[in-house]
């Protein structure tokens, strides 16, 4: 039998709760089930709104401690959103994007396969590596991986995120899933720098926080490199479409020890791309879609607004900066096991973001 959404027996531990894609996925549960929600990070100012809600209960606290890890996967579904995911730390803090990527999800994935939790681990696209502009469609099970030279500390991530996925396939008596994102998009992505955080957002952040000042868009290496941008709607919709290939077998830990047959659901021990292939443009093209959108939403001319600007991505971003000129994902996989699409279109996804952004910010 499927884990039922009206269930108020279950509860569902969010690591990552606060995140971007945490606080969606944290007002989606409370919204669409009856479930519970143990909820777990270091920042809460996303989920403010959430913070009373009886149906919840929250811990301010990193994975360095086994007895948070134990805490986590006492419960039957585990979602494990947190990690260093912006790229402009990669080069300056490679040993803590390593410990934030490998280290810490290792050993939460370890106390799943001792509790039986079921472990939804968010990997990434940048798994595929440094991928070249004729590169095709990339596929789970298919396609080689391959990176830059250990100088090029740009993938550090993404070698931390392609260890742990193999630990992870490889851990005894875990139950597991795995997603690999594509650029997904939406309100609450990353910050505005000087304001919420500090650095270099992620593209989306980092050109609606240009627009809103006035300043340039900065093209990287010209913004040739091309992504299929991905709303967080369509993402969330994902997370529920494998919540709801599972069955609730893992629901009775006490039977934990006997999980042996995995294969019961369409999810268990398998890993998804999640992207949008419609949305694929460069990041000239974005630049310029997010300049016209920008100016609808303020009603000024597009003209007014600055041009875009080249830098170069070790100066903007510091040595060891490299790039996927491509990420094209094949979606066919969750379509067959999940009856999974995203849908969202590109510009749907950028108004609705940048207009969130202006209400936010400004
Ligand atoms: C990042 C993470 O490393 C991935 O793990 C994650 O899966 C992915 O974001 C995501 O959001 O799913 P990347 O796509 O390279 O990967 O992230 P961005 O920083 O958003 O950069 C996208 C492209 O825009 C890159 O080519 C970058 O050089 C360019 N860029 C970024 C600009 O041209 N200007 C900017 O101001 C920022």
């Amino acid at each position: 039998m499927n884990l039922q959404f009206n269930d108020r027996s279950v509860t569902v531990a969010i690591v990552g709760c606060g995140g971007f894609i945490g606080s969606h996925l944290l007002d989606a549960v409370l919204c669409r089930t009856k479930w519970r929600v143990f909820g777990v990070d270091l920042d809460f100012y996303r989920i403010q709104h959430r913070l009373n809600d009886e149906r919840c209960e929250f811990l301010s606290a990193d994975l360095s401690n086994p007895e948070v890890l134990n805490r986590i996967a006492q419960f039957p579904v585990v979602v494990n959103l947190a990690a260093i995911c912006t790229p402009s730390r990669y080069m300056s803090e490679a040993c803590e994007v390593i410990r934030s990527n490998y280290d810490r999800p290792v050993a939460l994935a370890e106390a799943c396969a001792k509790s039986g939790a079921w472990l939804i681990h968010f990997s990434t696209s940048e798994v595929y590596g440094r991928t070249g502009s004729d590169s095709g469609e990339l596929s789970e099970d298919e396609t080689p991986l391959s990176f830059g030279p250990v100088g090029a500390s740009r993938w550090s991530y993404a070698t931390a995120k392609l260890l742990t996925e193999r630990y992870i396939a490889g851990l005894d008596g875990l139950k597991w899933t795995m997603v690999r994102p594509f650029n997904f998009v939406g309100p609450y992505m990353d910050f505005m720098p000087g304001v919420d955080g500090e650095g270099i957002p992620r593209v989306l952040a980092n050109f609606s926080s240009a627009l809103l000042r006035g300043e340039p868009l900065k093209l990287v290496n010209g913004g040739k490199a091309r992504r299929c941008f991905t709303g967080i709607y369509d993402a969330i919709d994902f997370i529920f479409a494998v919540f709801a290939a599972g069955t609730n077998r893992q629901l009775n830990m006490a039977d934990a020890g006997g999980v042996s047959e995995f294969s019961d659901s369409p999810a268990y021990s398998q890993i998804f791309n999640v992207g949008n292939p419609d949305n694929e443009v460069t990041i000239a093209e974005l630049a310029q879609r997010m300049r016209n959108i920008y100016a609808s939403i303020r009603e000024v001319p597009v003209e007014s607004l600055p041009q875009p600007e080249v830098v170069s991505g070790e100066d903007y971003y510091g040595v060891g900066y490299d790039d996927s000129m491509r990420r094209m994902p094949n979606v066919e996989k969750a379509w067959k096991l999940l009856g999974f699409r995203a849908s969202m279109g590109l510009d749907d996804c950028l108004r609705d973001s940048l207009k969130w952004f202006v209400g936010h910010y400004a």
